[in-house]
């Protein structure tokens, strides 16, 4: 491939390209009826993922992984996570899988009748377990306690951590803070966030996509994102000098993504740097202050609530 990246207007499943990727990134259609996708039942949802999961394989270098970030199916009052329909495809078509990385977001639509969905997952996968990559040290996140020494044995008074940082974990956390604490947390693309396109309803973060690349490639490397939307894998991908094919079905998108890797490539893309802090409103701020209006309510609610007394302090933990 000459070009840093190229994007075409298909459908992947009928795609076959003629350089194989070394790195896969992508969200699916979930199948729920969003504008750019049919909705389907579990069943044909399930049938058209292998087909996919297929095409994946074909298309993938033998010691190439996948990066495969999924939310909910939901059919008649029942939510299905897409991590549990996709791991038995993936590993019955030969794929190892490494992680199962829960990525969490601080807002979003407050359900009445379960609890608030506030994560999604990225299933990581290789195709060699012996032979891929892992680059821990760009995407190693800082300690809590980088000063702390050995007490004991031979390294006594030595420095007991890595001054690089630490391993950033695949541990879901109820939401304390952020990346610092060792959570994979990015503010998820919404309305207000700077990397948002108006035309493309679910864009993932750019941050997410450049964390897999700066640890599953290297420098030189193609990345390839089969559902490519408005190109978010393709402008991490360049921003750290890995080339990129897209495929996406809808001509807009394509059009938004090639502007968009334009933009990250000359400079004047809009984007969250990588691992800036999650901005939330400060503890003393107005809006965080419980109302006077609610106080007999919540007293009342309060007396029933003998075993779990922490309500109170809730919200100050969290972006909810
Ligand atoms: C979840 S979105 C991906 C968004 C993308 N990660 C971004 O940040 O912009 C899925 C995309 O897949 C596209 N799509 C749906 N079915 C497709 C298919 N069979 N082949 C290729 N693209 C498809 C949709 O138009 C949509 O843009």
């Amino acid at each position: 491939m000459s070009e840093i990246f190229q994007i075409s207007c298909a459908l992947f499943e009928n795609v076959t390209l003629s350089e194989k990727a070394d790195l896969i990134i992508s969200s699916p259609p979930y199948g729920i009826g969003k504008i750019y996708e049919e909705k389907k039942t579990l069943n044909d949802y399930k049938l058209w993922a292998i087909s996919i999961v297929e095409n994946l394989k074909k298309n993938l270098k033998p010691n190439g992984a996948v990066c495969w970030q999924v939310g909910t199916f939901v059919e008649k009052g029942e939510y299905i996570p897409l991590d549990l329909i996709y791991a038995p495809i993936f590993m019955e078509k030969g794929f190892t899988l490494k992680n199962r990385i829960v990525w969490k977001f601080g807002s979003g639509l407050h359900s009445e009748t379960r609890f608030s969905g506030r994560y999604e997952v990225l299933l990581w996968f290789v195709m060699d377990k012996s032979n891929y990559t892992f680059n821990l040290d760009p995407v190693r996140i800082n300690s809590k306690e980088p000063s702390k020494r050995s007490f004991k044995g031979p390294n006594k008074g030595k420095l007991s951590g890595n001054p690089l940082g630490k391993n950033p974990s695949d541990v879901w956390k109820i939401v304390v803070d952020e990346w610092e604490k060792g959570e994979w947390n990015f503010p998820n693309v919404k309305s207000n966030h700077v990397e948002k396109n108006s035309a493309h309803p679910c864009q993932f973060p750019i941050e997410l996509a450049e964390r897999c690349i700066l640890a599953f490639s290297n420098e030189g490397d193609t990345i390839m994102d089969p559902f490519s939307g408005t190109g978010s894998t393709g402008c991490a991908a360049v921003f750290h000098d890995r080339k990129f094919i897209g495929v996406e079905c809808n001509q807009e998108y394509v059009e938004i993504s090639r502007e968009r890797i334009r933009s990250a490539l000359d400079g004047t893309l809009k984007t969250r740097k990588i691992g800036t802090k999650i901005q939330s409103a400060s503890t003393s701020a107005k809006t965080r202050q419980i109302p006077s209006e609610w106080t007999d309510v919540r007293e009342d609610q309060s007396k029933k609530r003998r075993l779990y007394p922490q309500w109170k302090n809730e919200s100050e933990d969290d972006d909810n």
